[in-house]
């Protein structure tokens, strides 16, 4: 889970990372207010889940609080990137020396963790990549020895900060890391960091993404999770523990084993060009125990969505036998309808793998109306997109 950036201010506050949250509100009066607590001089910034805000006109200086509500005015009719700003950030606005980059990250594919920190912040770090990347130091984390002391000079050196704030860069990444390893996070970026007329090394702006599979023992994030946003569909999923994604098309798509489902989404999109641009509607991976409970749950989930016109089912049998998952449909089915609850499009079910013979005689039996067999996954596909075209 990404986090706004006054949420990620609000840890960075609770670990030693210097930072001025300030105040988050959703109308122009309460940011003049706002502004006025902090006498006058703020930023008025929007808080949206994208980069790049400043560049939008996301991010506003003000001298006044009446200018403090204008901005917010501005802002909060703003869509950035496809995100409607609703709140914004009233914060202190502090003069700036000098910009600066410092982050940690769990670096996947060097299954470590990272350290980057450069001198020349503000601008988006992408770029300091790709047009000068000597001017980005990257440093392996080691998860057992964390960010010492030792460690952190060794990032502040390498991105040649300052001889004269490297203390107060080292104390930085180091408060930096306590967010990044108590909270769980796999992301810590601060962008700019800054050096203030006066010596002070502040965090200016705070980007911290969550690991989702680490909210059993982190209780106190559930309350980070902005419900206004959370598309209603995938709120619906996780309570039922479904492996549900969103996405923009019509086709519903259901399998066992993320890879088929996956691989599922593309065949259906391919054959889905040739009936006016189908394409899946979602993601949804009910694993390998297909429980006519879990099928049920499932189709429930994708046959809620307004979008969809036809649904796909296509189960690889592997420990569960087809004739079980086939079995699940029926019964989901009969679910289904015993909560006044009619499978309202047509489904697609291609069953291959163990049993794969049994299972589709249990379907044919049970002769539910708006059921199709298909023999293999692109005849499936094809069949689907077909009939979500209404073709
Ligand atoms: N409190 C502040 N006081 C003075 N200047 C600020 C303050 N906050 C931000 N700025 C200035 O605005 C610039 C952009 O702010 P910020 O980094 O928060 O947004 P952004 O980088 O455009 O957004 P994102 O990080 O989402 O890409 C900063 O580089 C800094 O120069
Ligand atoms: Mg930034």
């Amino acid at each position: 889970m990404d986090l706004y950036e006054f949420q990620a201010k609000q840890l960075f506050a609770k670990h030693g990372v210097k930072t001025q949250v300030g105040e988050v509100v959703t109308t122009p009066a309460t940011a003049q207010a706002a502004a006025e607590k902090f006498g006058g001089l703020v930023v008025v910034k929007a808080q949206v889940k994208v980069g790049g805000r400043g560049k939008a006109g996301g991010v506003k200086l003000a001298k006044t609080p009446q200018e403090a509500a204008e901005r917010a005015s501005d802002i909060l009719k703003l869509n950035i990137k496809g995100h409607q700003v609703r709140q914004v950030l009233v914060t202190p606005a502090e003069d700036i020396a000098k910009e600066f980059y410092v982050s940690f990250l769990l670096d996947r594919s060097n299954r470590t963790f990272l350290a980057m920190a450069s001198v020349e912040g503000g601008v988006e770090i992408e770029e300091v990549a790709a047009t000068n990347p000597d001017a980005l130091a990257k440093i392996p984390i080691s998860a057992s020895t964390g960010v010492t002391k030792e460690v952190a000079f060794k990032i502040a050196q390498a991105a040649k900060f300052p001889s004269e704030i490297q203390n107060q860069v080292v104390e930085m990444l180091q408060a930096m890391w306590k967010v990044f390893v108590a909270e769980d996070a796999t992301l810590v970026e601060v962008n700019p960091l800054v050096l203030t007329p006066s010596g002070q090394v502040v965090a200016l702006d705070g980007k911290v993404s969550l690991d989702d599979n680490a909210a059993f023992r982190q209780a106190d994030h559930a309350a980070l999770v902005d419900k206004s946003i959370e598309d209603p569909l995938e709120a619906a999923a996780k309570e039922k523990d479904l492996n549900y994604v969103k996405l923009t098309g019509e086709v519903g798509i259901i399998g066992n084993g993320a890879g088929l489902v996956m691989s599922t989404l593309d065949v259906v999109a391919y054959a889905g060009e040739e009936f006016g641009g189908m394409k899946p509607a979602n993601f949804l991976d009910i694993g390998g125990g297909a429980s006519a409970e879990v099928m049920a749950n499932g189709l429930n989930i994708i046959l809620s969505d307004p979008a969809v016109r036809s649904v796909f089912v296509n189960v690889f049998g592997g420990i569960t036998a087809c004739d079980a998952v086939a079995n699940g449909i029926v019964q989901a089915v009969d679910l289904l309808t015993k909560q006044g609850k009619s499978i309202s499009v047509p489904l697609v079910v291609r069953l291959d793998g163990n049993n794969a013979e049994a299972g589709r005689k249990i379907l044919s039996d049970a002769a539910i109306s708006g059921i199709h067999m298909a023999k293999t996954m692109d005849e499936g596909a094809r069949l689907v997109a077909q009939l979500a075209a209404g073709k």
